[in-house]
Order: C-alpha cells, then structure tokens, then sequence
C-alpha cells in the first residue's frame, strides 16, 4: 500500500502497539491505508506464531482483504458479522477532540460501518495526521449519477468540491462500492459535527469522511514510542 505522511517508522509503532491490544478470539476490523497495513501485518504474524488463536479479521477495503488473506489473517465478510470487539484504522487528520477525517483511500463508507461497530476503535497515526483543529479536504462517496448536485450541494454549506481522479489513470477513483469521490475544501472545521449533519443529510452522499465522536483511543507513533490519547 502507498505511504503517505510521517515515516513508516512511526506508523509501525502505532501501528504495532494497537495489534498488540488484540485478544485470541476476537473478532477484528481492518482498517485501510499504509499505516493499518504495519498493523495486518503484525496480526499476521501473530496469528502464524499461535498467538491469536480464533481471531478473524474484517476488512475495510478490498487493499485490505488482500493483505490479511496475503499476511495469513483469517477474514468474515462484513455481512456475517454482527459485533466487532476492536477495530484498527488510520486517519488523515486527527484534532484535539479525537475527530477525524478519513477516505484518503476512498474506503470510508466501509470503514466507518466497521469502525463505528466496534467496542474499541483504536486509531494508528503518526504525528504528521495530528492538528488542533481539522482543515483538509473532507472526502465524500457519492452515486455517480448524484455528482452534480451533491457538488451543488456542498457549494451551498461553503465548501469547494473536487472529483478525485486516478493517479495513472484518465478518469476518476471508483470505490469499492462503484461510486466516486468528491473531495470537499471546507477550510478550517469550527463545528465538525454540524457539517457531519448537513454531510449526511444530502441526497447522494453515500457516506462522508468526517468521523466525529467515533474514535475510543489514538494512538500516535513518535521517534520513539507511541503516545496513547483516550
Ligand atoms: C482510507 C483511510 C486511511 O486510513 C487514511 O487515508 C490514512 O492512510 P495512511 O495510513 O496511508 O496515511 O481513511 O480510506
């Protein structure tokens, strides 16, 4: 998986520290992105050294279920599962109320069922995600056919949406979900929750990258060790 942000050093301790938060047993979201990818692995590892035995893992993203499937975690589709005891996930931003804006990786609508089903959701960050107050673009998963007038729409609340496009490809992402993405410039985000609403009330979005309230700890890798905030 790409890497983006701080150094995979201290996306491997967070990363690292959180899948050694999992129990034999349990029941575990996976979460998408370079710095969930360090903790699959390291659940991977585990797993193959006996250490969680029963443990199954719920992918976010299809990026996600290869890399279990690759690093030996086993998988239950989202479908079968009724309950998750942890999931672990990645940001692109975190603020100081443990907010976060996530879909970097165009999977939020996924990660969002997994890490809002969870007793713990564990976020894995480096210090490069942290910002006393949210600013970068909120990422949103829209039908195709609603692309105009969800952006109509997110101009309305003051926001400047832009279609994300594929790196080396002509053309626009395509979710796992077959639906695009907007990525909206709010600027600085003084009420989270109250464009989360307005976010999910209009007709089109499937789901937005604004996670308010959802996250029980993050934990933040630094140069040499990891700084846990409840
Ligand atoms: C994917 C996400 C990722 O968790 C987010 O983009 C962070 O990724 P990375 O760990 O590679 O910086 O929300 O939709």
């Amino acid at each position: 998986m790409k890497t983006t942000g701080g150094s995979d050093d201290q996306k491997r301790r967070a990363a690292e520290r959180a899948a050694d938060l999992v129990s034999a047993g349990e029941t575990v979201g996976l979460g998408t992105g370079s710095t969930a990818a360090f903790a699959i692995r390291a659940l991977g590892r585990a797993v193959e050294a006996g250490d969680l035995d029963g443990v199954r893992g719920v992918a976010t993203s299809f990026a996600s279920r290869q890399l279990a499937r690759e690093s030996g975690v086993p998988l239950l589709d989202l479908d079968e599962v009724e309950a998750l005891d942890i999931a672990i996930d990645g940001a692109d931003q975190v603020d100081s109320a443990g907010h976060l804006i996530k879909g970097g990786g165009a999977a939020h609508a996924r990660e969002k069922v997994v890490d809002a089903a969870a007793d713990r959701f564990v976020v894995v960050a480096d210090p490069s995600k942290v910002a006393e107050t949210l600013d970068r673009a909120v990422p949103l998963e829209v039908l195709p056919a609603a692309r105009t007038l969800v952006s109509a729409g997110v101009e309305d609340l003051g926001g400047d949406p832009v279609l994300r496009t594929a790196e080396r490809k002509d053309g626009p992402v395509v979710t796992d979900n077959g639906n695009l993405v907007l990525d909206c410039d709010f600027g600085e985000l003084s009420d989270p929750e109250s464009l989360a609403a307005d976010l999910s009330a209009t007709p089109g979005v499937v789901e937005h990258g604004l996670f308010v309230g959802l996250a029980d700890e993050v934990h933040v890798g630094t140069a040499d060790g990891v700084d846990v905030r409840t």
